[in-house]
């Protein structure tokens, strides 16, 4: 049976690896893409896009894009954009692994985000998750030389696999994040999973990264 194609009704804002093949000849070529030169960031697994939503209204010349497996929850985070018409934020329906070994160019990118993966909880799943060497190094080609990658989870036990990853990465220098500091407001959070694990009372490990000179 032919594959039932996605609804177009929030491109832009909203688009899938199969757009990206046929209108942008499959690569992510950043001034095309968002038609303009700005630094760009990238949100792995931005779930509804609280973050691309907010920090792309915070940082008007920057671009932010949002990768979401789920096009449900990637079109609710384009429903937010498009309201606003965000020159600067998409989302992109699909695989990250396959936007990260594909469509993007070497040391393009000045910042990923990847808040709250999903933890696979049981050992028979872990493989599916989506911090693990290999994305590592996906992410060390990506940045740019003095880029960023921050992560945040309330999975202890993730958060040392990722901070182990990362600590001992060749390519990366761990950084001190922010400080902490009150939400102002029920938007004033990183990501909708960072409002509700942090209203349950649960504690937030953050990491931050930077990518080395080359
Ligand atoms: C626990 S949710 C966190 C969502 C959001 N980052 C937040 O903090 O609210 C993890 C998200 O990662 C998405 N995800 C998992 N694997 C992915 C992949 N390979 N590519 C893109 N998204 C993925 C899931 O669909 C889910 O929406």
């Amino acid at each position: 049976m032919p594959k039932t194609p996605p609804p177009t009704d929030l491109k832009p804002y909203f688009l899938v690896l199969d757009d990206i093949e046929s209108e942008y000849d499959g690569k992510l070529d950043w001034p095309v893409f968002f038609g303009n030169d700005h630094p760009v960031e990238i949100d792995v697994g931005c779930g509804r896009g609280l973050f691309t939503f907010r920090a792309s209204g915070m940082h008007p010349k920057r671009n932010f894009l949002g990768i979401e497996i789920d096009f449900k929850e990637g079109r609710r985070g384009a429903r937010r954009i498009q309201k606003q018409e965000r020159p600067n934020a998409r989302i992109l329906g699909g695989d990250v692994n396959v936007a990260f070994t594909q469509m993007i160019a070497p040391h393009s990118v000045d910042a990923i985000h990847v808040y709250f993966p999903d933890p696979w909880w049981k050992r028979k799943h872990r493989r599916r998750r989506v911090f693990n060497d290999e994305f590592a190094d996906h992410c060390a080609r990506l940045l740019k030389p003095g880029g960023h990658l921050h992560s945040w989870t309330d999975v202890e036990e993730y958060f040392g696999v990722i901070s182990a990853l990362m600590n001992h990465h060749p390519l990366f220098a761990a950084c001190e994040p922010p400080a902490e500091r009150e939400a102002d407001d029920d938007m004033d959070y990183q990501t909708s999973f960072e409002r509700k694990k942090r209203q349950d009372g649960w504690t937030i490990h953050r990491g931050l990264w930077q990518r080395n000179p080359l």
